[in-house]
């Protein structure tokens, strides 16, 4: 996933240590700063991957359609009091028989990358066991349509809907059951996609379903597990990415290139001092310690067994290995600043401050404003994690969006937050952060979990007794920055 260094960019060296100015200790990283015009718009690297992202759950529809199995999301939103709005996925925007209508739309984008997820449940219905051919074919036509159209499939593994019947039986992730049953849906899908999609992410969003899920009961199935559970269900998570890792390696054609998308816990510091940005950095590895540090070190720190004191959760050396398996690349999903760090003289010597009650956010309230959250966080990771290829796997927001009088819908403020957050973006790519691509969150209007169809995170409108998608301005905003390949004018 390098990106190739050009003959223009060999000039431009050439050209720089010409007048004494040192040239970046790899090649590679140079490509990030194409032109030395200080009044050239900020150029994203050439080769720089543009998507859009969706989920299963929320788009698709065809809940009972072609053998598909019921999944720990159907239950939930069907049950009194979970929903805002009392809606569910039943219909969502009916993607599955719409697909080529929106392979259309991300066409018109502009894009060349597209990250959906494949539900589980339309692969093997009942978690394990006999797969269901007809759940794996809408893949296909999927997949077949989006490389007709020129566009690169990303595919994610797992985005929340986890069979019932794994629920049913095991309790979920709360059985390394559950972890084993994952590894042999992803080797299956690997095996039977891979020929034609050559990046899998294995899970989105780890923390969020464990904690809602499992410990906070806001998200499905519900739960609200005493520490130590929680502590072994997010173990029996990183298990079950290790162990699909290994075995989409070994079912997949060669080459293939597997990964994860994780909201990381996103650590800013509050004050751009050396002291401030070596405390965030320590700061960042010890809060993602139980997902991300333990997948990419494959140990758990020192500071996690300690604080998880006679929770900590019960692993094997073995164990560890699997977690820790080589992966190629990090998927982060950045939204909101959710730590602001400063140094401290006392251990653990960074300390997290509190938010003022008047800091700004979007339209979804956890959604809190902080551009340089796609500054900090992509640069950090790549500090703590020896340099990986990263793709900003989601960044967007919702919005209050209208349609005017004219018909147009003027989505400023989602134009607001995304100028200034591919701002910092570029900034950090040009000092040398190694993104590979950026996916924009979301493709169109969906159902947003436990807000319904009441938030609105789409780059098109979507109409949900019509159902009619409608692109919103910001679809012109994002054109031109995918064809510019930079954001300014
Ligand atoms: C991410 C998820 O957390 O944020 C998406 O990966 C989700 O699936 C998006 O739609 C917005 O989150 P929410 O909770 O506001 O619907």
């Amino acid at each position: 996933m390098r990106g190739r260094f050009s003959r223009r960019d060999f000039a431009k060296l050439a050209g720089l240590s010409a007048l004494g100015i040192t040239a970046p200790a790899r090649a590679e990283d140079s490509q990030t700063n194409p032109t030395a015009d200080p009044h050239a718009p900020a150029s994203f690297p050439s080769g720089f991957i543009w998507g859009t992202a969706t989920s299963s759950y929320q788009i698709e529809g065809a809940v009972n359609e072609d053998g598909r199995g019921r999944s720990i999301w159907d239950t939930f939103s069907h049950t009194p009091g979970k929903i805002a709005d009392h809606s569910n996925g039943d219909r969502a925007n009916d993607h599955y028989h719409r697909y080529k209508d929106d392979v259309r739309l991300i066409k018109d984008l502009g894009v060349k990358a597209y990250r959906f997820s494949i539900a589980w449940p339309r692969v093997f219905p009942d978690g394990v066991g006999a797969p269901n051919p007809k759940g794996l074919d809408f893949y296909n036509r999927l997949v077949d349509e989006l490389l007709a159209n020129g566009i690169e499939p990303y595919a994610t593994l797992y985005h929340w809907d986890l069979p019932q019947a794994l629920q049913d039986r095991f309790g979920g992730w709360q059985s390394n059951n559950t972890s084993k049953s994952f590894a042999d849906y992803s080797g299956y899908v690997a095996q039977h996609l891979s020929d034609r999609v050559r990046n899998f992410f294995t899970l989105n969003e780890a923390g969020r379903f464990l904690n809602f899920g499992y410990g906070w009961a806001i998200d499905a199935p519900g739960l609200k597990l005493p520490t130590a559970e929680l502590n072994q269900a997010r173990h029996n998570v990183v298990l079950g990415h290790g162990l699909a890792v290994q075995a989409i390696r070994a079912r997949a054609r060669q080459g293939t290139k597997v990964g994860l998308a994780e909201n990381i816990a996103a650590c800013v510091p509050a004050i751009d001092t050396p002291d401030n940005v070596a405390a965030t950095e320590v700061a960042t590895r010890e809060l993602n310690a139980g997902i991300l540090n333990v997948i990419l070190e494959g140990k758990y720190t020192d500071g996690y067994l300690a604080y998880a004191g006679k929770d900590a959760p019960k692993f094997t050396a073995d164990e560890l290995k699997t977690i820790g398996s080589p992966i190629d690349f990090l998927g982060l999903n950045i939204y909101a600043p959710q730590f602001y760090i400063i140094a401290s003289d006392q251990a653990p010597h960074w300390k997290v401050l509190p938010f003022p009650s008047s800091f700004p956010h979007m339209s979804s309230e956890w959604l809190r404003i902080g551009p340089e959250t796609a500054y900090w966080v992509p640069r950090i990771a790549a500090k703590l994690w020896n340099n990986i290829d990263i793709y900003i796997s989601e960044n967007g927001t919702s919005s209050e969006d209208k349609i005017a009088a004219d018909g147009n819908i003027y989505d400023l403020d989602r134009i607001m937050f995304l100028r200034n957050y591919l701002t910092q973006l570029q900034r950090a790519i040009a000092e040398g952060a190694p993104v590979r691509g950026y996916f924009l969150w979301s493709l169109m209007d969906n159902f947003e979990w436990i807000f319904g169809y009441g938030k609105r995170f789409g780059l098109y409108y979507v109409d949900f007794d019509t159902l009619k998608r409608t692109p919103k301005l910001s679809v012109s905003f994002y054109r031109n920055v995918i064809a510019k390949n930079a954001v300014g004018a």
